[in-house]
């Protein structure tokens, strides 16, 4: 069967990478988390001391930077590498997530993101999350979907998620953290979280995981036979 390109863009914590990595077991793709490398470049950068505001500093920084995604065989996931050093559950920290949103608006940044991430969709078979992917990294996808979620249901799943990790998590943050990422996310110069002209939106406040792959799963499957001739 033809593989293709699915691109998964939205708001923080609506689910994005649930479905990507659901789509890409039942698929047999590669799922890429494009959130990840803005988040381990972030933790570089802080645990470096770089000033993301001096672009030298950044252009420097940049060039000391490896990243890569690596197969964890008892999670079945992929964990992102920076300088061959595993950073996975440190990039999904607080502390990173407070910055990653300044770091992920710097052009010479996502200059360098967006070509690592074109380079790994040069093989088609593929899902890859994000903000940008649709609009900016694979223009040309074959399916591309926009996510979005009630505001408060995005709240609530990703503080579920982070005080299984740290009781001492308050809700508060959590929101805050979220309201603070989107409004930056949303108004930055350099590719701006935007929903591609011919992207599908779903709306995922009310589906749970199944029913939100069930529904995905047929436009997947539209796409194929869409692209095929
Ligand atoms: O999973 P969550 O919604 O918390 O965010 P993420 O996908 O891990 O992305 C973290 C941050 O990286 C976002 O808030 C954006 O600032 C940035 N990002 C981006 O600018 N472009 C992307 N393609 C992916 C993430
Ligand atoms: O990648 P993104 O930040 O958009 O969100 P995620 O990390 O995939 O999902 C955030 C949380 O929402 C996770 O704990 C998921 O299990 C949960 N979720 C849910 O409860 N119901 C859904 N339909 C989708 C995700």
């Amino acid at each position: 069967m033809k593989k293709i390109i699915i691109t998964i863009d939205g708001y923080s914590s609506c689910g994005k990478s649930t479905l990507a990595k659901q789509l890409a077991a039942k698929l047999n793709y590669l799922y890429i988390d494009s959130g990840a490398m803005y988040r381990a470049i972030t933790l570089y950068f802080i645990q470096q001391r770089v000033d993301w505001a001096d672009t030298y500093q950044v252009k420097t920084a940049l060039e000391s930077i490896q990243l890569e995604f690596v197969y964890n065989q008892l999670t079945g996931q992929s964990d992102m590498y920076l300088n061959e050093e595993n950073v996975e559950p440190m990039i999904r920290e607080m502390v990173v997530a407070e910055k990653v949103s300044e770091v992920a608006a710097v052009r010479e940044v996502r200059e360098f993101a967006v070509a690592q991430q074109q380079q790994m969709g040069a093989a088609k078979g593929i899902v890859m999350d994000g903000r940008d992917i649709g609009t900016v990294v694979f223009p040309h996808a074959e399916l591309k979907i926009f996510m979005t979620a009630d505001p408060a249901v995005r709240v609530q799943r990703r503080f579920k998620e982070l005080y299984a990790k740290n009781p001492n998590i308050s809700l508060h943050e959590v929101k805050e953290n979220l309201e603070l990422r989107d409004y930056i996310d949303s108004n930055r110069a350099v590719s701006p979280l935007r929903k591609a002209d011919d992207a599908i939106i779903l709306d995922n406040s009310n589906l749970t995981m199944d029913e939100q792959l069930d529904l995905v799963s047929q436009w997947v499957e539209d796409a194929i036979m869409a692209h095929s001739s």
